[in-house]
């Protein structure tokens, strides 16, 4: 059996000593393994508009996930009224160059049109979610294979008695409403892959540690109340500044594959807003959290997918929320602005390539 280090060659180069984490050491033995498939979030319009960003997500990606198209603000302009051109066309895309899509997502706290404001009922709120399941997972019903059914459920500094994020659905409907969605998709699309999807578990702080215990509390409530879920999406969102907790989040991933449950990495990039101003150191560290934290999921399991959240770092929505206070772009993803890939594509690369 032929061996493979996962060492990054050069990954140090150019940093301080102590700069980066401890980085992955060569397995003890391997064994094969097969390929995971690679993909990333897209903005449909850049597909058909940039030929650059085509030929990119041609060559590199076997999976696709709407950055958005499928979320409430995107298809419900109106209570009345879906709009399903975007994911449509992401859909013929994928389907035209044997690519997978998968659909992100049915109930999340944020992305809400204005109008939902005027559901304030138990009843009204149970209606909305179950008209919108049965409609969008009904139209690609044996099309879109895996669904983040719930995502970002848990609060970002969860206390012991009050975990849950609040939204609209967890204000009307309690957790319970985590349950009604997975039974309603499943009971739509019996063949679908029904994934609780959520960030924010890999730091050594208190607040990973809180968020992953309260993680693990629900998935343990779920499992015991007999509702249908297949996998984890660990979304992957890194801080670039801050350390992976390699133990406990392969302690986690653990748990999770204990209980049964399939492991995804759904929308990895590296916000690098803190980060030093060299490009290449930058890169650099980038590359060696996602590594880190690829490390950490793959010493327990393989994940069955792993996509980042963009292609190119020409187009990413972590400027939205972490631009750097100099001003310079920044640079999360495995391709640079130019498509060039980037040190953490190589980790990605290296991480989901088979072995024989
Ligand atoms: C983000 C998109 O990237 C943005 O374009 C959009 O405006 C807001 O949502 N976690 C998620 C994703 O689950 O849906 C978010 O996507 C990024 C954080």
């Amino acid at each position: 059996m032929r061996r493979r280090q996962f060492v990054l060659g050069g990954l140090s180069a150019g940093l301080g000593a102590g700069a980066l984490p401890a980085l992955a050491r060569a397995p003890a033995k391997t064994t094969a393994r097969a390929a995971i498939p690679f993909g990333a979030a897209m903005r449909v319009d850049l597909l058909r508009d940039d030929p650059d960003y085509r030929r990119a997500v041609l060559e590199h990606c076997q999976v696709l996930v709407g950055e958005g198209g499928l979320k409430w603000i995107d298809l419900r302009p109106a209570a009345d009224r879906f709009v399903f051109d975007h994911p449509d066309r992401l859909l013929a895309f994928a389907d035209a160059h044997g690519m997978q899509m998968r659909g992100h997502t049915l109930a999340w706290y944020a992305g809400m049109p204005k109008w939902t404001e005027a559901i304030t009922t138990k009843q009204a709120a149970e209606r909305a979610l179950y008209e919108h399941i049965d409609t969008v997972v009904g139209r690609y019903k044996g099309r879109i294979p895996s669904w983040d059914v719930v995502n970002e459920a848990i609060s970002d500094n969860p206390a012991i008695d009050k975990p849950m994020r609040p939204s609209l659905w967890q204000d009307l409907l309690g957790t319970q409403h985590i349950d009604m969605a997975f039974r309603r998709t499943a009971a739509v699309d019996p063949k679908v892959q029904l994934v609780l999807n959520d960030f924010g578990f890999e730091n050594p702080t208190g607040q990973c540690r809180a968020k992953r215990t309260a993680f693990l509390r629900l998935v343990k409530e779920l499992k015991d109340r007999g509702t249908p879920l297949h996998a984890i999406g660990l979304q992957g969102h890194l801080p670039g500044e801050k350390e992976i907790d390699r133990e406990g989040l392969s302690r986690f991933v653990s748990e999770l594959h204990g209980m049964g449950l399939a492991i995804l990495v759904t929308e990895l990039d590296v916000i690098d807003d803190k980060l030093p101003p060299d490009p290449a150191i930058r890169d650099e560290i980038v590359a060696s959290r996602a590594q880190a934290f690829l490390q950490a999921i793959g010493d327990v399991v393989r994940p069955e997918v792993v996509l980042t959240w963009g292609i190119s770092d020409k187009f990413t929505w972590v400027p939205i929320w972490f631009s750097r206070k100099d001003g310079l772009p920044n640079r999360p993803l495995p391709l640079d602005a130019n498509y060039q890939p980037k040190p953490l594509m190589r980790v990605i690369k290296a991480f989901t390539s088979a072995k024989a």
